[in-house]
């Protein structure tokens, strides 16, 4: 067990399933006390049971909402040593056929359902001095895909946000980081997969896909030495690379095919 998490609280915001409960169970595994927390509260209550974790039914975003849940539960736990953001879902599709549902759904989950979760949950932490946020971004977080207009905005923003966040608050002993995973098995992969352009599915037929549990592995080992970006794939952190330093050779992989 890494002392890390050991006898530590955590909460894990979108932790019924996919990679937020894939952390959750890794958690555990390190002797955290953890609590889940998503909208349904079926699935929380089976995956919450299985790994031997809290929960909580809630929507983040919806800010009273938000608000309300985490000061009860803070009455309840006490003050969590972190918090994973990874409530979030990505909806596919060329501009054109994005709704204006659609753009606005993916911002407020991924974008504003993290800065609302952070907001609530800040001043408990001022006043530990002391905690670990974990925004979860993408890959679509720092690099734009083709197909993915609405859902990388919504990341970006993520990124923006945490870093941000991570300068205002570092010199109160909290830390911010933001995990951007690439492709990895969940059931909201499954969905996602039900509505990417043919155009997208080609290309990613070459990509590697992550377990959830791989990915969570990864972040845990990673967040002790306060990384900001956490990266779980060696193609990951090469595509990065490439984006920030050579942007044209990535160009050559990632643009949209031109019409026959
Ligand atoms: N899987 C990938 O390939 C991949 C790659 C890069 C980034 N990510 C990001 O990683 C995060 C987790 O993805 P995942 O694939 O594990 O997704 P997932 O399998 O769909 O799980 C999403 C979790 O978030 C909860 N959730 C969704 N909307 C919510 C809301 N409004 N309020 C509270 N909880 C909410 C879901 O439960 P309820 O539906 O019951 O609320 C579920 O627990 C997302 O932010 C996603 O964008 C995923």
């Amino acid at each position: 067990m890494n002392p890390y998490y050991r006898d530590k609280l955590a909460w894990v915001f979108g932790g019924s399933q996919g990679i937020g409960l894939a952390i959750g169970e890794e958690l555990v595994k390190q002797g955290c006390r953890v609590r889940l927390w998503a909208r349904r509260a079926e699935l929380l209550l089976s995956e919450a049971a299985r790994i031997r974790a809290d929960w909580t039914s809630l929507d983040v975003s919806d800010y009273t909402a938000t608000e309300t849940a985490i000061q009860a539960a803070l009455q309840s736990d006490g003050t969590p040593q972190f918090v994973f953001n990874c409530a979030g879902l990505a909806l596919p599709g060329y501009l054109l056929d994005l709704s204006a549902v659609d753009l606005a759904t993916m911002n407020e989950v991924n974008y504003l359902g993290t800065a609302y979760v952070c907001k609530a949950v800040l001043p408990a932490l001022f006043e530990q001095r002391g905690g670990h946020i974990v925004n979860v971004s993408s890959l679509g977080g720092v690099m734009g895909l083709f197909g993915y207009t609405g859902y990388c905005a919504s990341k970006y923003a993520v990124m923006g946000f945490s870093e941000a966040l991570r300068r205002e608050v570092s010199g109160y002993g909290i830390r911010v980081s933001a995990l951007c995973p690439p492709n990895t098995r969940t059931p909201g992969l499954e969905q996602e997969n039900l509505r990417k352009p043919p155009e997208v599915l080609a290309q990613e037929e070459k990509v590697q896909v992550l377990e959830a549990a791989q990915v969570a592995r990864y972040l845990l080992k990673a967040l002790p030495s306060n990384p900001f970006t956490v990266i779980p794939s060696f193609d990951g952190r090469l595509a990065h690379l490439l984006s920030r330093w050579a942007p044209g050779i990535l160009n050559l992989f990632l643009k949209r095919p031109p019409a026959k």
